[in-house]
């Protein structure tokens, strides 16, 4: 009897097949998803917009509003992937997706131009419009606005039912975009606060006087650290927490933990974590494996053998023994070992 871990080699290679269709086709490919720049947009000085031509292997029909795609890069040879939120998808399946400058990959995405060729993922993420017969109340600051924007466009579509936006901004990304939706549909709401000009929070006061029966409605809401732990708090404080829905484009570190020791046991490394035990480890010149570093795509996901971590995104903490935990998102509360 054969042992089925017995070698088997590969007859076709990937990477062979992939190599020679590129001579014809730039983004052909046989499994990945290789994507050709089509678009350039300043929307302003540091946020643009891209628009990608994925080849055959992308699944539009999967795509829902709110989902996000993986972006690859190559930086100084070694692969960098980061997750950016779909504006929109054209009718001829092009897709939309902003990129702000922060960071060596966001710097690298918006150096590309019209003709280069970057590699995708599907679609992927839960942050969607949850089916609902209630009007809806959309929150964004800074790039959050992108997710944010696809929402709304969802709901247009498919709903009569009111819609409010509340938009921080300093740059007014989309919003010229989304004042021309609130002059086309009655039922939607835009309200768009200048931070530049305005010193408002989103908290009970401004809600409130903007959307008064917001505590009737769904939230969804995404945006920068400080807003989102605000409108935690303020939710959790209501005993909404069911009403609202929250997509993080960064991670917050709760800085009142102390940092930890975290052991990776295959690895046979220790280090001092005090944020996120993905960035901790990266600090600590360790590669573990990841894609969007927000929860969302599960590259990271890994066991941890031992000690306490707390979800950043949920405040959840878990001390079980062999749990599966994403890296991304954990904060380690106790000394932690990881099987990695
Ligand atoms: S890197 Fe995607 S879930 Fe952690």
């Amino acid at each position: 009897m054969q042992s089925n871990t017995e070698y088997k080699p590969e007859w076709i290679r990937e990477d062979f097949i992939d190599f020679i269709a590129e001579k014809f086709d730039s983004i052909w490919a046989w499994k990945r998803i290789k994507a050709e720049i089509s678009g350039v947009k300043v929307l302003s000085s540091d946020f643009i917009q891209l628009r990608l031509r994925p080849n055959q292997n992308f699944k539009v029909q999967d795509y829902q509003a709110g989902q996000s795609i993986l972006l690859t890069v190559l930086i100084g040879g070694v692969r960098h992937q980061r997750s950016y939120s779909i504006v929109d998808i054209s009718d001829q399946g092009q897709i939309a997706v902003a990129v702000k400058k922060q960071g060596a990959v966001s710097n690298a995405l918006t150096a590309l131009q019209a003709g280069d060729v970057v590699e995708i993922s599907q679609p992927q993420g839960g942050f969607v419009l949850k089916p609902s017969a209630q009007a809806r109340l959309l929150l964004a600051s800074g790039s959050g606005i992108t997710a944010i924007y696809a929402l709304l466009a969802a709901h247009l579509r498919q709903s009569r039912q009111p819609i409010d936006l509340i938009y921080f901004t300093r740059d007014g990304a989309y919003a010229a975009e989304i004042q021309a939706l609130a002059a086309q549909y009655p039922h939607f709401k835009f309200h768009l606060i200048n931070t530049l000009q305005q010193k408002l929070h989103a908290d009970a006061a401004l809600l409130a006087q903007r959307v008064p029966d917001f505590k009737s409605r769904d939230c969804y809401a995404c945006g920068a650290s400080a807003m989102m732990q605000r409108i935690q708090q303020l939710y959790a404080q209501l005993d909404l927490t069911e009403q609202l829905h929250t997509e993080y484009f960064q991670i917050p570190a709760d800085e009142n933990l102390e940092s930890q020791p975290v052991k990776f046991l295959r690895a046979q490394r220790e280090f001092q974590a005090k944020s996120n035990l993905l960035e901790s480890a990266e600090l600590a010149g360790l590669k573990p494996a990841h894609g969007c570093r927000m929860g969302i795509c599960n590259a990271c996901s890994c066991t941890k053998v031992q000690g306490s971590v707390k979800n950043m995104l949920t405040g959840e903490i878990d001390s079980r023994n062999n749990a599966q935990i994403k890296l991304c998102i954990s904060q380690a509360i106790s000394p932690v070992v990881i099987n990695l």
